[in-house]
C-alpha cells in the first residue's frame, strides 16, 4: 500500500534528524534511524540566572509502541553554584514523579543561581554562562532542540545531546555524544564489573534487586545514576560528573562514543559538576546529595560475621578463637540465626537466649568490643508477635489493592513497613529501642531491603509491566521479579513503580535516626540497598559475592565505585560469601580486605567456616595486614573526616592522586587509601609476585622501609609477594599519622602516635591528623569536640629536615595528653660526609630535653631512613622537630 500523504510528509520531515544523528553521533546512528523523535523550541526566556524554554513535539513522535509522546515540555537550566549546572526537562502541563525533596534537598531553579548571562551566539543557539563558572550551557534551537554543556576554560564539550529526545509517560530517552577516544567513565552502579573503568557496548540497568553480587553485569542492590568522566588528551585529567537525579528504573547504554538513557518514569533532571579534579567532582557531588555520615571509630576495626552461627557458644568460640590467635577482633556480628523463627526484634529462646546473650554483649563491651545484628524489613504476619501487632495498630505497612501487601521472606509471610510513611520511621525506632533494652547492640545491619521478596507478584497492568522493559536481571524480567509489585502503593499515594529504588535509602535513614535517638551516639548502619545520598546514613557491603579469585578482584571495582557514590565506608565479604573458600584465597583476601574501609569477614550457611584463625597461614596474613591497618587507624580515621567534610572517597583509584598520568585510568587491581597509601594485593592463585603500577615519585614499603620504588614517569614493577605478604607503599610527600596497634581500637587509641614522614623528591611532605572521641554524633563541626593538626616537613640546604605541627583546631581535651613518641623519616638525602645527626625539639637539642622533661632520645639511620624515638610531643601543642646533619 502506498504511504499516505501525512506519512510521506512525516518521513521527509524526519530525514534531517537522521542525518544530524549520523554526523554527530555515529555510534547511535542506527538506533536514531530506527526511532525518530525530537522537539522544537517554541520559546526561550531568561529570568535572573535561569534560562527556560518551552519545547513542542516535532512531527509524529517516536516509538508509538511505548505510548503517546508528551506534547509540550519545559526546560530550565541554571548555574546553581560556580561548579554546578542544573538542567531539568519535564512535562510542561502535568506534574510528574520526582525524587522527593527530603531525600535530596534542592532548591527550585529560581531560588538561587549565579548571576548568569545569556548570549545569542547564533540565531540557532542561546548560551548560559557566568563569569565564575567553568560550565556553560548551550540551548540549540534549530532545527530541533538539543543542548550542550561545555567547559569554558578548555572549550571541551562535556555533554552533547542528540535531537532525538523522547518523552512519554513511561519512557524517556536522551542520548549524549562522547569523545570515545578521550573520555574514561566510572560509576553508574550498582553492578559487579570486570573493570572499574566502564567498558563500551555495555548496558547499565538500575533497578534495585536481590541479585547476588557474584553475578557480573546485572542490576544489583543499589541505584546510582552518576558517572565521573575523566578526559585524556590535552589537559589530561580534567574531570566532570553527571547525575541524572531520577529514581525510576532505567537502562543506560554506553557505546563509547555515546551514552543513552532509557528511563521508565520521572523527569530528566541532570546535574553537571565541573570538577576539574576528580576530588573536586566528588566534593561538588556530595555537596548536592549530602556528605557521607561519620562512622564511629570502632567501625574501622575488624568485623567477623557468618550466616549460620549455631548458638551463643558458637559466637563465644569465635571471639575466643580470635583472642587466642592474637588477631584483632573489634566487632562480632550475628545474622538472622539469632532470631526466633527469623522474626525481627526477637531472640531464639533456645540457641540465643536473652539473659545469656545480654551477658555476652556486656562481656564484649567490657573488652572494648562491639556487637552488631541483622534486621530485615519484612515483619512476620503473626497475631502473637508484638512487633506485628504494633505495626498493624499504627498502620505502617505497604499497601496493594487497598490492603497490606503480603510478601514472603525468611520468617514466611510478611508485611513491609512503608518507610515513606513517617509513622513507619517512628514505629521502627520504637522497635529498635525496645529491642536494645534486651540487647544493647552497637550497630545495625539492614539486609534484603531492595525489597527482596520470595514471591514473584503477578503483573497485572502496565505499571507492573510497562511497555519498555528494562534489562532487569539481564533477561528483561518484569519489574515485580523477586520484589514487591510495582503497583503497590506507598504513603501519599506514591507508586512503588516510582519509589522502588528508594526503599533502602529510606530504611537506612530511619535506622540511623533510631540509633541516634536511642543511644545518643554516632550510629553504625550497614545497608545492602542504597540510592543517591545513602552515604548520609549508612555504610555498604558489596553483597553476596562468591569465594572465587575473580570475586576477590572485582571487589576493588565495586569499592571504588561506591567511593564515587558518596558511600566511602564500603567493603566486600572477606574470604567470599558463597561457596567454599580455600586457605590461599582467604589469606590473600584478608591481605586486601584489611584495607577495605569496611573490613568484615562473612560467609554463607552451609559453606566451610572461614574465621581467620582457622588456618595458620591465614592467621599470619591477618596479623600482618590487620596489624598495619591498626597502625594506620589514625590515618584512616582522618580520611573519614575528610570524606565527611569533602566527600573524598577513603579508598580511591590511582587517578585521584595522579590525574595527569593517563596510565592510571585503567588501574583497578590496586588502589589508594587516601592520597598516598598504595595497596597492591595478590589477586591470582599461586602467585608470589605482583605486577604493580607506580605513578611518578618515590614509594616506600610500609612493612619494610628499606624497600623503595622510585619512578620518574610512572612504571610497572614486579614486587615479591610471599604468601603472608601484601605490598603497601606510601608515596613520597605524605606524612602518615600512625599509632602503636592494640587488640581493639579503643586500646589503640590510647597508644603513643608515630609519624611516618615520607619525603618527596623535593624533600617535602605533609599530612593531617583528625582526633575526636570517635562516637559523638557530630564529627568536627561547630559544636563538636575535636582536634585537627596539620604536619609539614621541609628539607634545608644542608639536607636537614624539619617537621612542624600546626594545630588548626583543638577543642578535644585528650589531645594534650596524647603524644607523638616517634618520628620516622623516609627518603632522607645522605649527607656528603658520614656526619652525625642531631635532633632538636622546639629549638632545643633534644638529647637534653623534649618537652621540658628529661627524655631518652635515640635515632637510627641508614638507607635514607632516620628514626627518632623517645619523644613525647603532645598532639595538641605545636612543635618543631629538626633533624640536622652535622
Ligand atoms: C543476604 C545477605 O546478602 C547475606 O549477607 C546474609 O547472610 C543473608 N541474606 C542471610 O541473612
Amino acid at each position: 500500500m502506498a504511504p499516505t500523504t501525512a506519512a510521506r510528509t512525516r518521513a521527509a520531515f524526519l530525514l534531517p534528524i537522521f542525518l544530524l544523528a549520523v554526523v554527530a553521533w555515529p555510534g547511535a546512528a542506527a538506533a536514531a534511524a530506527a526511532q525518530a523523535g525530537g522537539y522544537r523550541v517554541v520559546s526561550v526566556a531568561r529570568a535572573g540566572g535561569v534560562l527556560s524554554a518551552r519545547l513542542q513535539l516535532a512531527g509524529g513522535g517516536a516509538r508509538a509502541e511505548l505510548g503517546p509522546d508528551v506534547q509540550s515540555l519545559s526546560l530550565t537550566a541554571s548555574l546553581e553554584t560556580d561548579s554546578r549546572l542544573h538542567v531539568r526537562i519535564t512535562d510542561a502541563d502535568h506534574q510528574r514523579w520526582e525524587v522527593p525533596q527530603d531525600i535530596i534537598p534542592r532548591n527550585p531553579p529560581h531560588h538561587f543561581s549565579l548571576a548568569a548571562s545569556t548570549t545569542n551566539t547564533s540565531p540557532r543557539s542561546r548560551v548560559l554562562s557566568a563569569a565564575t563558572s567553568d560550565l556553560t550551557f548551550t540551548l540549540h534551537t534549530s532545527p530541533f532542540f538539543r543542548f550542550t554543556v561545555s567547559r569554558r576554560s578548555s572549550g571541551d564539550v562535556l555533554f552533547d545531546t542528540s535531537p532525538h529526545l523522547v518523552f512519554k509517560d513511561k519512557y524517556l530517552e536522551l542520548t549524549t555524544a562522547l569523545p570515545g577516544a578521550t573520555a574514561s567513565l566510572y560509576g553508574l552502579g550498582e553492578h559487579t564489573k570486570r573493570t572499574f573503568r566502564l567498558q563500551r557496548n555495555d548496558t547499565f540497568t538500575l533497578w534495585n534487586a536481590d541479585i547476588a553480587a557474584s553475578n557480573l553485569d546485572l542490576n544489583l542492590y543499589g541505584s546510582h545514576p552518576f558517572y565521573l568522566d575523566v578526559r585524556s588528551g590535552a589537559g589530561a585529567g580534567a574531570s566532570h560528573g553527571v547525575l541524572l537525579l531520577n529514581s525510576n528504573g532505567m537502562d543506560i547504554e554506553y557505546g563509547g562514543s555515546y551514552l543513552t538513557y532509557k528511563v521508565i518514569g520521572g523527569v530528566l533532571d541532570f546535574y553537571f559538576f565541573a570538577g576539574q579534579t576528580p576530588l573536586d567532582v566528588v566534593d561538588q557531588y556530595t555537596q548536592l546529595i549530602g556528605r557521607p555520615a561519620p562512622m564511629p571509630y570502632w567501625s574501622f576495626g575488624f568485623h567477623q560475621c557468618r550466616y549460620g552461627y549455631k548458638n551463643l557458644a558458637d559466637l563465644e568460640g569465635v571471639v575466643a578463637g580470635y583472642a587466642k590467635a592474637r588477631i584483632p577482633l573489634e566487632v562480632m556480628w550475628t545474622d538472622i540465626d539469632y532470631m526466633d523463627a527469623f522474626k525481627d526484634f526477637t531472640l531464639d529462646p533456645v540457641n540465643f537466649p536473652a539473659g545469656p546473650m545480654r551477658r555476652f554483649v556486656d562481656r564484649l563491651h567490657q573488652n572494648g568490643q562491639k556487637y552488631v545484628v541483622i534486621l530485615d524489613p519484612g515483619i512476620n504476619v503473626n497475631e502473637t508477635y508484638g512487633t506485628f501487632i504494633r505495626g498493624m495498630q499504627q498502620d505502617v505497612f505497604l499497601k496493594w489493592n487497598n490492603s497490606n501487601y503480603l510478601g514472603k521472606v525468611w520468617p514466611g509471610y510478611v508485611y513491609f513497613p512503608d518507610f515513606l510513611n513517617p509513622r513507619a520511621a517512628t514505629f521502627w525506632a520504637k522497635e529498635i529501642s525496645l529491642f536494645r533494652r534486651t540487647l544493647p547492640v552497637d550497630g545495625l545491619w539492614i539486609d534484603m531491603n531492595e525489597i527482596s521478596n520470595f514471591i514473584d507478584p503477578p503483573t497485572l497492568n502496565t505499571i507492573d509491566d510497562p511497555p519498555y522493559r528494562i534489562n532487569n536481571s539481564g533477561v528483561h524480567r518484569p519489574l515485580n521479579n523477586k520484589t514487591v509489585p510495582a503497583s503497590a502503593v506507598h504513603y501519599g499515594g506514591v507508586r512503588e513503580y516510582d519509589a522502588h529504588n528508594l526503599y533502602g535509602f529510606l530504611e537506612a535513614r530511619a535506622t540511623h535516626g533510631a540509633l541516634i535517638a536511642d543511644t545518643g551516639r554516632r550510629p553504625f548502619v550497614l545497608s545492602r540497598s542504597t540510592f543517591v545520598g545513602s552515604g548520609r546514613y549508612t555504610a555498604h557491603w558489596t553483597g553476596d559475592n562468591a569465594a572465587t579469585w575473580d570475586d576477590l578482584r572485582y571487589s576493588i571495582n565495586t569499592m571504588l565505585s561506591f567511593g564515587l557514590f558518596g558511600i566511602p565506608m564500603v567493603g566486600a565479604d572477606i574470604c567470599g560469601f558463597s561457596g567454599n573458600t580455600t586457605e590461599e584465597l582467604c589469606s590473600r583476601w584478608i591481605q586486601l580486605g584489611a584495607f577495605y574501609p569496611f573490613s568484615r569477614d562473612h560467609s554463607a550457611i552451609g559453606t566451610i567456616r572461614r574465621e581467620l584463625y582457622l588456618w595458620e597461614t591465614v592467621a599470619r596474613s591477618a596479623r600482618k595486614a590487620l596489624g598495619l591497618r591498626y597502625r594506620l587507624l589514625p590515618y584512616i580515621y582522618t580520611l573519614m573526616h575528610e570524606a565527611h567534610t569533602t566527600g573524598a572517597p577513603m579508598a580511591r583509584p590511582l587517578f585521584f592522586s595522579y590525574p595527569k598520568d593517563v596510565n592510571t585510568y585503567g588501574v583497578d587491581r590496586q588502589f589508594l587509601l587516601g592520597r598516598g597509601v598504595l595497596v597492591s594485593p595478590v589477586l591470582k592463585p599461586g602467585a608470589t609476585a605482583v605486577d604493580a603500577y607506580f605513578p611518578a615519585g618515590r614509594w616506600f614499603n610500609l612493612f619494610d622501609y628499606s624497600l623503595t620504588v622510585a619512578s620518574v614517569t610512572g612504571k610497572r614493577v614486579t614486587l615479591p609477594a610471599p604468601v603472608d605478604t601484601v605490598n603497601v607503599h606510601v608515596a613520597g610527600g605524605n606524612i602518615l599519622p600512625m599509632q602503636r596497634p592494640a587488640v581493639t581500637t579503643s586500646r589503640s587509641r590510647q597508644n603513643v602516635f608515630h609519624l611516618v614522614v615520607a619525603l618527596g623528591e623535593d624533600g617535602e611532605a605533609d599530612g593531617e591528623l583528625f582526633l575526636d572521641d570517635g562516637e559523638s554524633p557530630e564529627m568536627g563541626g561547630e559544636h563538636g569536640k575535636w582536634a585537627l593538626v596539620r604536619f609539614t616537613c621541609g628539607t634545608g640546604p644542608g639536607g636537614g629536615v624539619t617537621v612542624k605541627s600546626h594545630v588548626v583546631h583543638d577543642s578535644y581535651g585528650p589531645s594534650r595528653k596524647l603524644v607523638v613518641g616517634k618520628v620516622v623519616f623516609l627518603g632522607l638525602r645522605s649527607p656528603a660526609t658520614k656526619g652525625e645527626l642531631a635532633v632538636f625539639v622546639n629549638g632545643v637539642k633534644a638529647a637534653n630535653s623534649t618537652t621540658g622533661r628529661a627524655a631518652a632520645l635515640g635515632y637510627r639511620r641508614g638507607g635514607g631512613v632516620a628514626q627518632v624515638t623517645g619523644l613525647s610531643l603532645p598532639i595538641g601543642k605545636e612543635f618543631e622537630l629538626k633533624v640536622a646533619m652535622l
